[in-house]
Parts: C-alpha cells; structure tokens; sequence
C-alpha cells in the first residue's frame, strides 16, 4: 500500500489525508479480492521501519485501526465471511489499537471465505527474529538435536504461519522493492508493481495484477512448462 503521501500531494493536501483515503480503500479492495475467490490476501499497513517518520504521522498510522475495525464496521467482516489476523509485533503499538485488532481476530476467528492479513508494526527481520528466538527456546527446553532443524520449522514459527507461501506479491506508486515485507514467503511469489499510487488503486488495477499473474510461467526452479 505504497504512494499516500505522494498522492495527497498532487491535490495539495497534508500526507495524512492520503493516509485516511488509503486505509478507506482498503475494504474495497477487500472486497473485490474475495470476488475473486482469493482466500488470503496480506495488506502491509504500518512497518516496523515506519516509526522513523515524523510524530505527526506516526501518530496517525498507528491508530488507524481502531477507525478501520470501529462498532459500525465490524459487522461487515462477518456477513462477508472474512477472518482478520494481525501479522506482526504486538507489544509496542498503543493499547486501543492492540484491543481493536485483536477483538476482530476474536470476532472472525471462524470466518473462512478469505483470510486478511493485516500487517501492522511489521517487519520480515522482526518476524524472523521473533520466529527464531521462539524455536531457540522450544530446542533449549526439550533439549532437541539442532542437526534435525528444517527450515519448516521456523515457518511455522512466522507471524503467517497460518497462510500459505505468497503467490502474488502487488507493489503500487511506481517503486520496485520488497521493503523488508515476507521476505521468506515471497521467496516464488510473481511481482507485479504498478504506477496507481495506493489510494487510487480499484478493482481494475487488480484485474490487471492476477492477468498479469495468470500469464506468468511459475517455473519453482524446475524445467516446467517452458515455451
Ligand atoms: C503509504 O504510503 C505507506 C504507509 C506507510 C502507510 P507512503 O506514506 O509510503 O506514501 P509515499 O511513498 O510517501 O508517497
Ligand atoms: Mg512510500
């Protein structure tokens, strides 16, 4: 969800209303994934490198949430059948925000159209650090043989250990990297980046995105369906 402050530019308004405008896409856009039958779909929202900004902003993004998931809107994650997960630190956001997320994973938790993911506060090299200081503790307290380590385990360790490896990674406004986001579990995902900055990208745009997916030879290494 990259390009808020540079859109909000070009209407000259402050960054924090390409912010608002943003997080206001982010049902839409929901709802034209589920349309698609896509069962998991991860917004990168807030990551751990966005506390660097200036306190403005900063302040802005990380209560978002609590508008984002308030009484009147909660319900439409029901009725659509959609289950919400946090991926990413929990312990350093304000208590309102830890609540408002975590009563919606409370709230969806059986919900199984589609799967979002809602990654605030996150960062692949904190969710790594995370997962692995997690396995450390499970070998040091069941005393296992660190030669029967696999790389398995610590994906199931990750913040996304519920989601499948990503298959589609979608990057808006023009910018062509990955900024620290599921760096394990991109590791075959098709990229795609588009120009739209976020706020103005529409279903459209994503039907751009999954033709352009669907055109794509994935190959995992293998020899494959080579033309
Ligand atoms: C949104 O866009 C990403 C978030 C951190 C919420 P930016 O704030 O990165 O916007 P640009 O890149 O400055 O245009
Ligand atoms: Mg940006």
């Amino acid at each position: 969800m990259d390009g808020n402050g540079r859109w909000a530019k070009k209407f000259h308004r402050p960054r924090t209303y390409g912010h608002r405008v943003g997080m206001q896409n982010i049902w839409p856009t929901i709802l034209a994934i589920k349309k698609q039958k896509i069962k998991y779909a991860s917004f990168y929202c807030f990551s751990t490198e966005n506390w660097n900004r200036p306190t403005q902003e900063v302040d802005f993004l990380i209560k978002f949430p609590v508008d984002l998931f308030n009484t009147k809107k909660r319900d439409k994650y029901l009725k659509n059948d959609i289950k919400v997960i946090w991926i990413g630190r929990r312990d350093k956001l304000p208590k309102e925000t830890r609540e408002a997320i975590e009563e919606m994973e409370d709230l969806t938790k059986d919900c199984k159209s589609l799967i979002f993911n809602i990654c605030i506060d996150y960062g692949s090299f904190n969710e790594i650090e995370h997962a692995t200081k997690l396995l450390l503790k499970d070998y040091i307290n069941s005393k296992k043989n660190i030669e029967e380590f696999s790389i398995n385990e610590l994906f199931n360790k990750l913040y996304t250990k519920d989601s499948p490896p990503v298959d589609l990674l979608i990057r808006t406004s023009g910018e062509q990297r990955l900024s620290n986001f599921m760096l394990l579990q991109v590791s075959y995902a098709e990229l795609y980046f588009t120009n739209k900055h976020w706020p103005e990208f529409c279903e459209k745009d994503l039907e751009l995105a999954i033709d352009s997916f669907n055109n794509r030879d994935r190959r995992f290494g293998e020899i494959r369906n080579v033309k």
